[in-house]
């Protein structure tokens, strides 16, 4: 028999073959009236997540709540070390084993690489990457799948653009690696500094996935149907010069997509990149994006904790 989706931990999109992101969509949709609240659920009633995390979140945080409370289920934890032991000298790794004894499943950000990689080594309960620094958003990468599916009943056949920093951007990195499994055609739209690492530009080529790497937006917004923009990661700069140079360089306006026939996405927090006169547009999909995490994260706890 096939398994499919049948994972202990979500930590890394290199984990998961194609037919396992079409199947968490195809699970996705079946839960979008429950995650609207026009139906009931209580398929993980009894099930606690525990949230540990270390960098801001609004929308990560929050819909994974919302998730686990529409499937009748509750959620413990802390948004910052500050309120946690941590603060008082306590080791990543025995907090995790606080966790491991109190929840059924456990959500991690922190701003170091490999923290949640490290933690799924040492404890036994089931647990998502919701973000490893520079590294990898697995969970936010299949809710940006499921939007593009939801908007054009497909993703093969279609031309997507990553734009801003690519180099720091933890939800690109998870994308491209995703979006190589499709037929599509990728553009990295980027300022010099901030190019696709060249570790994940190798690991495409060595799968014969191509891409194309632009510098002038200008230059492809007539060719895409998808403009996925992303902000600069300003809290990874060591040098402030360095983001004071490169801020603002891209910015997405009425003006520029007047006439064209694409979406705008953004996985948020936006900050300039993408101006307010695009949000009563129809190119606008970044705050659907934003609601779509529910059904995608309902599906994915749902796999995880049954
Ligand atoms: C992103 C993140 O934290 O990586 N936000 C999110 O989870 N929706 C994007 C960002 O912070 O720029």
């Amino acid at each position: 028999m096939v398994h499919i989706f049948n994972f202990n931990d979500i930590i890394t999109i290199k984990d998961l073959k194609r037919e396992d992101i079409d199947y968490i969509i195809d699970e996705a949709f079946k839960l979008e009236k429950v995650a609207k609240s026009e139906e009931n659920s209580d398929t993980l009633n009894g099930k606690i997540l525990g949230m540990m995390f270390f960098e801001p979140s609004t929308r990560t945080k929050l819909s994974f709540e919302t998730s686990m409370k529409r499937l009748g289920g509750e959620c413990i934890g802390f948004e910052n070390s500050i309120t946690s032991s941590v603060a008082k000298g306590e080791s990543i790794a025995d907090t995790a084993k606080m966790f491991e004894a109190y929840c059924d499943g456990l959500v991690i950000r922190h701003e170091i690489e490999g923290v949640s990689k490290f933690i799924s080594d040492i404890v036994n309960v089931p647990i998502i990457n919701a973000g490893d620094g520079a590294g990898q958003h697995p969970t936010q990468t299949l809710l940006d799948l499921y939007t593009i599916k939801k908007e054009f009943k497909k993703i093969d056949g279609l031309k997507i653009a990553l734009v801003g920093d690519l180099k720091y951007g933890r939800t690109v990195h998870s994308l491209a690696y995703a979006l190589g499994l499709y037929d599509v055609e990728m553009y990295f739209v980027s300022p010099k500094e901030l190019k696709m690492p060249n570790e994940i530009l190798h690991d495409l080529e060595k799968n014969n996935i191509s891409y194309y790497e632009e510098e002038n937006l200008k230059n492809i917004v007539d060719k895409v149907d998808v403009l996925y923009v992303t902000r600069i990661q300003k809290e990874r700069f060591g040098d402030i010069e360095e983001y004071l140079k490169i801020k603002s360089r891209y910015i997405i306006n009425k003006e520029l997509i007047n006439g064209k026939n694409l979406i705008v996405m953004h996985p948020l927090p936006r900050i300039d990149e993408i101006s307010q006169d695009v949000d009563n547009t129809k190119y606008n999909k970044y705050f659907e994006q934003a609601f779509n995490a529910v059904p995608m994260r309902m599906a994915i706890l749902k796999q995880l904790l049954k």
